[in-house]
């Protein structure tokens, strides 16, 4: 039996099941009618989760050990066949929001399920046990302690957990780029003013900083916004503006040298490339679960290092207050109340997903799918591509603009012809301004070549 078989049912007051098994995948129009009175408002067409189980998806293909080839379409066209899109749209913005695959959210529609049908079981048992596992394997995907992994539901939930609780004093000053996200740069430019902090940003918007030779040029700008005052530095780990992949070592071994506690803004990595915090050095590290790891929506990580725990106070604290009993360490920040643990169980799901393709092979694959669109459209005149063609500096983020054609118009003038193509805007403060494709494993190369295509068609 398929691996996608038997485990979604069909509500048989709508839906007639025979019927529906002999309906192809995609081709469904809409022509079922709500079958019992007061059902008003059942919706006449087929959910995509209906259609998969209609004519079920092809099962995930057997991975040869070590993971398949970056180019072998036979096998990543399977794994692409994973995922609920409708037809005709071509997802390039999973930097933004990652989408699930069948097995994942099936895993949190049957948690959902499993909650409203049998609460005591499901908080005793599947839900507080499974979390302890699922902890386990999360702290093994970014090479963590377990005490060291706090969950949260988002990037930013976590780069607040983790900034907001810091211990800082009136005076102290922290610091960050400008191409540091919005919401990060919002978040400290309010507690500078509320606490009497000193917040900076350098400015690396330079192009030449991001070039195969000159990555110390980074390291070193942000060192010159370092003074004896400074006690808090966040970057990206990968720039969501250009894609250029942040010497994140070198920075985190430079501040710690100073005593400066770092956060590193984690949102595009995990998921997409092989993550080691022993290695990377960072004091903490927040990642989104609903990005590349292609877990449920309000998903996150906090990784807090055990030696950095005790600067970070839990904003909400609902734990033991017995200090005997307290919670310490990356655990401490998460006892705050009830939260979505069917969301939650959809991480195990995503992770297993992950480890069954082998991380290294999906990014072997997101490189390969990314230097293609890179020289693709480095080939049409007018195109300019800012992401970096040096696997050492750049992953699955492919930025670039069209001479004389703004940003939102491309993205409006891809979304709205068929087949769709969903990209998004992207720009930082002094910076460039462009558009941003992220890739992933619902990306075929056939779809890179369309958007190549398109692209060609826009600048011409
Ligand atoms: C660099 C960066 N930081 C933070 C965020 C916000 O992430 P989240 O939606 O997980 O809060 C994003 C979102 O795209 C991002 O790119």
């Amino acid at each position: 039996m398929s691996d996608n078989e038997g485990t979604l049912h069909f509500d048989p007051r709508i839906q007639d099941p025979d019927k529906l098994q002999g309906l192809s995948r995609r081709g469904f129009i809409g022509s079922m009618m709500a079958g019992a009175a007061g059902l008003a408002g059942a919706s006449t067409l087929l959910s995509p989760v209906q259609e998969a189980e209609a004519a079920p998806l092809p099962d995930l293909p057997d991975t040869p050990d070590g993971g398949a080839a970056p180019d072998d379409e036979a096998y990543w066209e399977k794994v692409a066949a994973q995922f609920l899109l409708r037809d005709g749209v071509i997802y390039m913005n999973s930097g933004t929001r990652g989408i699930s695959p069948l097995s994942v959210h099936k895993a949190q529609t049957e948690a959902v399920e499993a909650v409203n049908s049998d609460p005591a079981m499901c908080w005793s048992t599947y839900f507080f046990s499974g979390m302890d596992q699922i902890r386990k394997d999360m702290a093994g995907f970014v090479g963590a302690d377990v005490e060291e992994i706090a969950f949260t539901n988002s990037t930013t939930d976590g780069m607040g957990l983790g900034f907001m609780g810091l211990d800082l004093k009136r005076g102290d000053e922290i610091l960050t780029t400008n191409y540091d996200y919005g919401w990060v740069k919002n978040m400290m430019a309010f507690r500078a003013k509320r606490d009497g902090l000193e917040f900076k940003m350098v400015d690396i918007s330079d192009p030449s900083f991001r070039m195969l030779e000159d990555p110390q040029k980074v390291i070193d700008v942000v060192e010159s916004g370092i003074t004896s005052k400074t006690r808090f530095l966040t970057i990206c780990h990968i720039n969501y503006t250009d894609g250029f992949i942040m010497p994140v070592k070198e920075i985190c071994e430079m501040a710690r040298s100073k005593g400066i506690i770092t956060l590193i803004d984690g949102a595009q990595p995990p998921g997409m490339m092989k993550l080691d915090m022993q290695d990377l050095g960072c004091d903490m590290y927040a990642g989104p679960g609903h990005k590349y790891m292609l877990a449920a929506q309000h998903t996150g990580f906090l990784f807090l290092r055990n030696d950095a725990a005790d600067r970070i106070r839990p904003l909400v604290y609902t734990g033991s207050p017995d200090p005997d009993r307290a919670i310490e360490g990356a655990r401490k920040l998460e006892q705050r109340g009830s939260t979505s643990y069917s969301d939650r169980i959809s991480i195990g799901a995503a992770l297993d997903f992950h480890n069954r393709l082998n991380p290294e092979a999906i990014e072997a694959r997101l490189r390969y799918l990314s230097l293609r669109l890179r020289r693709g459209l480095k080939e049409i005149d007018g195109v300019t591509v800012y992401s970096s063609d040096d696997p050492r500096m750049s992953m699955a983020l492919v930025s670039f603009s069209v001479k004389d054609l703004n940003p939102s118009d491309i993205v409006g003038r891809l979304w709205y012809r068929n087949p769709n193509i969903y990209i998004r805007t992207v720009g930082a403060a002094g910076g460039f301004s462009g558009v941003r494709a992220t890739l992933h494993v619902m990306d075929t190369a056939e779809q890179v070549d369309i958007l190549i295509d398109r692209i060609a068609g826009l600048a011409a």
